[in-house]
């Protein structure tokens, strides 16, 4: 099994230019089903789950030609409506595939994703819209078997903004008879991306972003080219990288108006960010200072998928800040191995408290989850010594080739068996 080695101390330096994103890849290349004909999909991450997607695709008979620059999916001679359970089980990301299927072809058996690292996450939501525009729902045997005649268009108010559920329903009406209207929807930029590659196809979505998504339903869909939009979590993780180093870096290929929350608590500890129009630098101080509390939330608010990596350049601040988890109920895991290299954090329940310490060092510590794992990366990069991390598998699902990204700005890392 791959681990990271990794001599912390170095200062970072250089440009980045940052990948494509993977939760807007995902749910689009599921969606490339619906069509029933060409997708081209453009600047593209290289990720294990992107392949994982693309196992999935041609297991259902689509053909799937992946390049340099370019995936493209050809969905014409779909021959099945089950979804390999094997596939499933290697990746969450699969449920997307209940709305693109049920859209074309009334129906989809798909075994229930379950739980994974960071919590329960159920897909009760993603069910309740899908039964109010009609679909039948059979649960059994670990299975979900789902099908419908035709879609009927519904006024859909989802309890919570989650991100999956309205880009599922939203997946599901573009090919329902009549209108949509997702109130409460998730406003995650992923979603906006998912909007313009269904919009590119001939579907008539407004309103992706905001309070409420009005999706037309329309007869037929034709090809499409798209390219995906930057990865706001992976812009955040390299400044990340440089405020815990206390490294200039600047970052291109990057919508800063996408992460101006953690912009903003990056300024609150005193780095100074400068902005250009796709390209953010970072001028961190000689001394970061804590914050009085991040709270994780539904985009625009603060991303859980940038906690972990926010608590471990808190760990060096100096002084006591408070991250409150609010999204999942299990994704502090990181703070247990941050504390084997000298962070001190005290944990309750979905608080906390990080008291910031002058020097983490170097151990042997191991990756639970992606953004937890990429939290422990950032800082061995930091740490005096050497750190060796564990399960990086994890780490890969949402990084293209992360450690080449940082020894491309100068970092001590290394991947050994
Ligand atoms: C997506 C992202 C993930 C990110 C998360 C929150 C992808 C591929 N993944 O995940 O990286 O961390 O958004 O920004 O895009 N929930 C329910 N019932 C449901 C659905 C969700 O209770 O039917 C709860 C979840 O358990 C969680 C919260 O809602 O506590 C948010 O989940 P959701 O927004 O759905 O996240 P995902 O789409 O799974």
């Amino acid at each position: 099994m791959s681990k990271y080695l990794i001599t912390g101390g170095r200062k970072l330096r250089g440009e980045l230019e940052i990948s494509g994103a993977k939760n807007a890849v995902l749910p689009i290349l599921a969606a490339s089903v619906i069509n029933g004909g060409v997708s081209v999909i453009n600047g593209f991450p290289n990720l294990r789950d992107v392949d994982i997607m693309i196992k999935i695709l041609m297991s259902l008979g689509c053909k799937v030609e992946k390049t340099y620059n370019s995936i493209i999916v050809n969905s014409r001679n779909i021959f099945t409506h089950e979804i390999d359970e094997s596939l499933v089980r290697e990746m969450r990301s699969s449920i997307f595939l209940m709305g693109p299927m049920l859209a074309r072809f009334g129906k989809i058996k798909i075994s229930y994703p379950g739980g994974c690292e960071i919590g329960h996450r159920p897909i009760d939501l993603h069910l309740k819209g899908l039964r109010e525009m009609g679909v039948e729902i059979t649960e059994a045997h670990g299975f979900l078997e789902c099908s419908v005649k035709k879609l009927r268009g519904a006024e859909i108010h989802l309890d919570y903004p989650s991100v999956g559920a309205t880009e599922n329903i939203m997946l599901s009406a573009v090919l329902a008879k009549g209108k949509t209207l997702i109130r409460n929807p998730a406003k995650e930029p992923e979603i906006v991306d998912l909007q313009d590659y269904l919009n590119g196809m001939g579907a008539k979505i407004r309103g992706a972003g905001t309070s409420i998504i009005e999706i037309d339903g329309v007869d037929s869909l034709s090809n499409v080219e798209h390219r995906i939009m930057p990865d706001r979590i992976v812009a955040g993780t390299i400044l990340s990288a440089a405020a815990i180093t206390k490294s200039e870096i600047t970052i291109t290929n990057v919508i800063p108006d996408h992460i101006v929350s953690v912009i903003s608590k990056l300024k609150e500890m005193g780095c100074i960010i400068i902005e250009k129009e796709n390209e953010l630098k970072i001028i961190p101080p000689s001394v970061l200072r804590p914050v009085d509390i991040i709270r994780t939330l539904p985009y625009p608010g603060f991303p859980t998928d940038m906690q972990p990596q926010i608590v471990s350049v808190l760990c060096l601040a100096s002084g006591t800040s408070i991250v409150t988890e609010t999204v999942f109920e299990n994704r502090f895991k990181h703070t247990e191995e941050l504390m084997r290299m000298g962070a001190k954090i005290k944990v309750d329940g979905r608080v906390a408290v990080i008291k910031g310490v002058r020097e983490l060092t170097g151990a042997k510590v191991s990756a639970k989850d992606l953004r937890g794992g990429a939290a422990l990366v950032l800082a061995g990069l930091a740490a005096e010594g050497t750190t060796i991390i564990e399960n990086i598998k994890h780490i890969e699902r949402g990084y293209d080739n992360f450690d080449l990204m940082l020894k491309k700005l100068g970092a001590d890392i290394k991947v050994i068996d």
